[in-house]
């Protein structure tokens, strides 16, 4: 499978979950790119109007993997603005992603990635269930490796 990931990550945390599943994908056979998402300035938690400073074109790939880090309870804006902007993705598989602070899936990520999914669907895509990474950093790499393989196994699927 030709497998885009479109990630932000102000910190760095979601993309190295991003390069790890790009990683493992690729051992996997599947060609997997890492498609970092860049606002145009600053941005705030759940604001609306925000533009990237360039947009990966995802017409090529075969399934989607969407993601950020979870901000005041909501996905990334800057995730859910790409999602927004994306043409029909009919035929595509897409994954919701994100990683957050709290291990607690309840105090943000689990509605993060299901406003994420909703936008996907809307365009058309097979949305498979959302990955939460809760807190990512401070994981073993046997828990990373375990939210890796989940990823692997719903694409897969
Ligand atoms: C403005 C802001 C708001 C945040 N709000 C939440 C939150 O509501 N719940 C949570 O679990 N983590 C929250 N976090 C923590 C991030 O989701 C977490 O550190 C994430 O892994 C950072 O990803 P990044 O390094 O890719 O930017 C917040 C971080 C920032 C900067």
């Amino acid at each position: 499978m030709k497998i885009g990931i479109a990630v932000h990550s102000k910190s760095g945390v979601t993309l190295s979950l991003a390069e790890a599943a790009a990683g493992r994908l690729r051992e996997r056979g599947h060609e997997a790119a890492v498609l970092p998402l860049e606002p145009d300035g600053d941005v705030q938690p759940h604001q609306k109007d925000v533009r990237l400073k360039s947009t990966p074109d995802c017409r090529v790939f075969d399934a989607i993997l969407v993601g950020g880090p979870i901000w005041a309870f909501g996905m990334s804006p800057v995730a859910m603005a790409f999602a927004s902007g994306l043409g029909d993705l009919a035929g595509k598989r897409a994954l919701p992603f994100a990683t957050m602070g709290f291990r607690m899936k309840f105090l943000g990520g689990a509605q993060g990635v299901s406003a994420l999914g909703g936008i996907l669907r809307s365009k058309g895509a097979l949305v498979l269930p959302g990955v939460i990474a809760s807190a990512w950093a401070s994981r073993s790499d046997a828990e990373k490796n375990a939210v890796i393989e989940r990823i692997v196994a719903l694409l897969e699927g």
